[in-house]
Order: structure tokens, then C-alpha cells, then sequence
């Protein structure tokens, strides 16, 4: 078995020659992704987020699928991505092979999640443009607007961190060094992008049409939460 590296290690090409690094790519793709489900935590992350994810879709496909629908459909499938591709990278990578691998993963993956989230936010801004419906009205969209902006700004952090430290930062030193705060603002957008959904049982769809019910998802989707908030090593967002 090899040795767990340090948060430190280098973000890209690290580990080549060490020994028992070098593995065939499928295995190392079978030992990044039983990151998803190889501890009690990590299950018991999957079973919050899934019984979510779940549960809102079974309650929109009950219903026939308007122009609308595209709205909770996409982000869904962003928050989707995006929970399993956190819970991915929280344990420390057994290499510098697993690192390079598993962030290159994380990133693609939560890249695409962002492409979710972005036809997310068009369905519901063009179906509010065509109806002549006035913007953000409402805490749901509020807080959406307000996280889509996060997600974005995060994506490009991470982006820049993992891609193109130089470019962006003058050294990949120097990208390593900004990682904490792309955590910590990931930290923060989940929590926000939770609230965002919680808020929409407000909304008068959620009450004539879709029926989620709080008492169902605070526990499921505060199950995953609490999962990924215990599972977060502190050390990797210390600014002291
Ligand atoms: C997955 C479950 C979701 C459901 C059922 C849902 C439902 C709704 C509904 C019914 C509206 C129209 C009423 C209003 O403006 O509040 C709306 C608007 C909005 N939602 Fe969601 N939403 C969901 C997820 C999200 C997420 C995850 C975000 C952002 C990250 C988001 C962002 C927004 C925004 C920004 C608006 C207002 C758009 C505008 O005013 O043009 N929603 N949503």
C-alpha cells in the first residue's frame, strides 16, 4: 500500500517513478473513484445525496415536462456532479498519480456541472422573459442568483489553479497556495446551493405542483451536508 502524500504535493505530472505509483490507468481510476463509496461516511454521503436527488426528480417527472421544467432538471443534475465530484477529492490521495488523476476528474466533472447549472439558470430566465415575468423576486431567487455567480467565480478559480497556475498566477506554487479559498468557496456554495433548493418549496410551482415537502429533504439533503462538513480536513482551509 502506498503512502497518503501531503496537501503540498505537486498538483500535476507528481509521483512518475515512484514506486508502486505507476498503475495501469484503469486501476487507477478504480481506486480514485471508490473514493464515492469505499467509507461509512462516504456512503452515508451518497445515500443523502441520492435520496435527494431522487426524490426531486421522481416529484418533476410526475408531472408533465413544460419549458419551465428545464430549470429544476439541470441544476439537479449540476448539484449531482458537483456533490460526488467534492466527495472525491476530500480524502488525501494515496499518490501524486492518484492527485494528478483525481483532480483533473473533480475538474472536468464540476466544469460540465457549471454547464448544468448555467442551462439551469437560462430555462428559468427565458421562461420568465417570454411570460413578461418580473426578475428575482423572490429569497429562491435570490439566493440562486447569487450562487450561480459563486459557482461560476469558483469554476474559474479552479480552472486557473489546476490549468493554467502560471498564466494566472506566475507559478503553480503560487496556484497551490490559492487552493484553500477555491475549498473553502466550494464549502460555501454547497451550503448556498442546499438553501437555494429548500427555499423553492416556497414558491407557488413547489405548492400547486411539485409537492417537495421540507420535512423530507432538510434530512436527506443535511444528511449529505453534514457528511461533507465532517469529512473536510480543517488544515486544508486554515488561513492561520
Ligand atoms: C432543484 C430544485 C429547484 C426548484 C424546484 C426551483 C424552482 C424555481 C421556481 C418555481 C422559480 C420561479 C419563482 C422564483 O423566481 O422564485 C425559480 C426561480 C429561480 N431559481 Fe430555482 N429552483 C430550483 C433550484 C435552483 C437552484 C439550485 C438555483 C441556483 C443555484 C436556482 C436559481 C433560481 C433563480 C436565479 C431564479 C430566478 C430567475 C429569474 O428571476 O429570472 N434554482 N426556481
Amino acid at each position: 500500500m502506498t503512502e497518503r502524500v501531503q496537501d503540498t504535493a505537486p498538483l500535476l505530472g507528481g509521483g512518475a517513478g515512484e514506486p508502486g505509483v505507476e498503475k495501469h490507468s484503469r486501476q487507477l481510476a478504480k481506486e480514485v473513484l471508490s473514493n464515492l463509496y469505499d467509507t461509512k461516511s462516504a456512503i452515508l454521503g451518497q445515500a443523502g445525496l441520492l435520496v435527494s436527488v431522487i426524490y426531486i426528480y421522481y416529484h418533476i417527472l410526475q408531472n408533465p415536462i413544460i419549458l419551465f421544467s428545464g430549470h429544476p432538471i439541470f441544476n439537479l443534475a449540476g448539484i449531482f456532479i458537483l456533490g460526488e465530484f467534492i466527495l472525491l477529492v476530500q480524502p488525501n490521495p494515496k499518490s501524486g498519480e492518484h492527485k494528478t488523476f483525481s483532480g483533473q476528474l473533480h475538474g472536468i466533472l464540476n466544469t460540465l456541472s457549471t454547464v448544468s447549472f448555467g442551462l439551469g439558470f437560462f430555462y428559468i430566465f427565458y421562461n420568465k422573459s417570454i411570460h413578461g415575468a418580473q426578475h428575482i423576486t423572490t429569497w429562491h431567487a435570490t439566493f440562486g442568483i447569487t450562487t450561480y455567480s459563486l459557482l461560476l467565480l469558483n469554476m474559474l478559480l479552479g480552472v486557473a489553479q489546476f490549468w493554467v497556475p502560471n498564466l494566472i498566477f506566475g507559478s503553480v506554487n503560487n496556484g497551490k497556495r490559492a487552493y484553500k479559498y477555491h475549498r473553502l468557496l466550494g464549502y460555501l456554495t454547497f451550503l448556498m446551493l442546499t438553501l437555494t433548493v429548500w427555499l423553492a418549496i416556497a414558491s407557488d410551482y413547489n405548492v400547486n405542483i411539485l409537492h417537495l415537502k421540507s420535512y423530507f429533504l432538510i434530512p436527506s439533503l443535511g444528511l449529505f451536508l453534514t457528511v461533507l462538513f465532517f469529512r473536510l480536513q480543517l488544515h486544508k482551509v486554515k488561513f492561520w
